[in-house]
């Protein structure tokens, strides 16, 4: 089927309190791997792109392949760019096809994050595409910061809602305690602020960086408000250590299927099991069908 927008997923999803998967992807294996995870657990599901990827692989090769992927699927998938830096890179995506965007002004002033945020918007639900922006800062691996700088970074839940009224973004990423690139599940969230900020931003929520945490808080987050998971490290993880294994097993190999189809085959599973922990496996009928509403009202 043809790609669908982000909205009206994300609005079923937190009638229903589970989660939409949103997974990074940078080649044709990857890709294929989330709509084949999605199709097996009957999920709807968010494909996203980084301006690192599309660096790596190029906007419109990867556009076109996310594409051909979700017209042989019978789930909806969302092409989605993660983590836009500017206006020029969400207009590029928006000439693209792309069915969702992503502006993160959160390491801008507030008045400046506001003010390029409520442009994009202006422009992408002019084309009937919605907007994900971020307040508040999600760290990554690596960034010369302390507990101490994570801490002050955290969304303030009233100036979430002030930022939702001013731009009209329909979805937003939270700093709650979650940092990006995390190889391992420790990342403690702060609930409380989970709930506050669904409470009074009043659109769903988005948890970035959450490769690093616990299961159990996943699901916490969910039940308090998180409507969409962003997962790309651990399925990278998973993609790149069987790789390893493959390429230490058959040194000899010189038919590339034979060493990234058991790689595909890995993050596919990793997909999977996020999918079930979001609570979005066999949600797929009534999401297109909550799609088919929003888009024919
Ligand atoms: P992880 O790489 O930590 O899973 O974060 C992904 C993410 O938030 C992409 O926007």
């Amino acid at each position: 089927m043809p790609l669908v927008i982000s909205k009206p997923l994300l609005e079923h999803a937190r009638a229903n309190h589970y989660a939409v998967g949103a997974f990074n992807a940078t080649n044709l294996e990857t890709v294929q791997a989330i709509i084949e995870a999605a199709e097996a657990e009957a999920a709807p599901v968010i494909i996203q792109i980084s301006e690192g990827a599309m660096r790596y692989g190029g906007l419109r090769y990867l556009a076109a392949i996310v594409r051909a992927g979700a017209a042989d699927a019978t789930v909806p998938v969302v092409l989605h760019l993660d983590h836009g830096s500017g206006f020029e890179v969400n207009m590029r995506c928006l000439q693209a096809g792309f069915t969702s965007l992503m502006y993160d002004g959160s390491a801008k002033p507030f008045e400046e994050n506001v003010a390029t945020t409520a442009l994009i918007v202006r422009a992408a639900h002019a084309c009937g595409i919605p907007v994900e922006a971020e307040l508040g800062q999600v760290f990554r691996v690596g960034d010369a910061v302390t507990a101490a700088d994570i801490q002050q970074a955290l969304t303030d839940p009233d100036k979430a809602a002030e930022f939702v009224r001013l731009t009209g973004c329909d979805s937003l990423a939270v700093a709650v305690g979650s940092v990006h690139g995390m190889r391992s599940q420790e990342a403690q969230l702060d609930q409380e602020r989970i709930r506050q900020c669904a409470l009074k931003a009043g659109v769903p929520l988005v948890l970035h960086g959450s490769s690093g945490v616990p299961d159990d808080a996943i699901r916490a987050a969910i039940e308090n408000g998180i409507c969409k998971v962003n997962v790309s490290t651990a399925i990278g993880a998973a993609f790149c250590s069987r790789l390893r294994g493959q390429c230490a097993e058959s040194t000899q190999e010189h038919d590339i299927r034979k060493l990234l189809g058991p790689a595909r085959e890995e993050a596919k599973e990793r997909v999977r099991q996020k999918l079930r922990l979001f609570g979005s496996s066999g949600k797929a009928g009534a999401a297109l069908d909550a799609c088919r509403t929003m888009c024919s009202s």
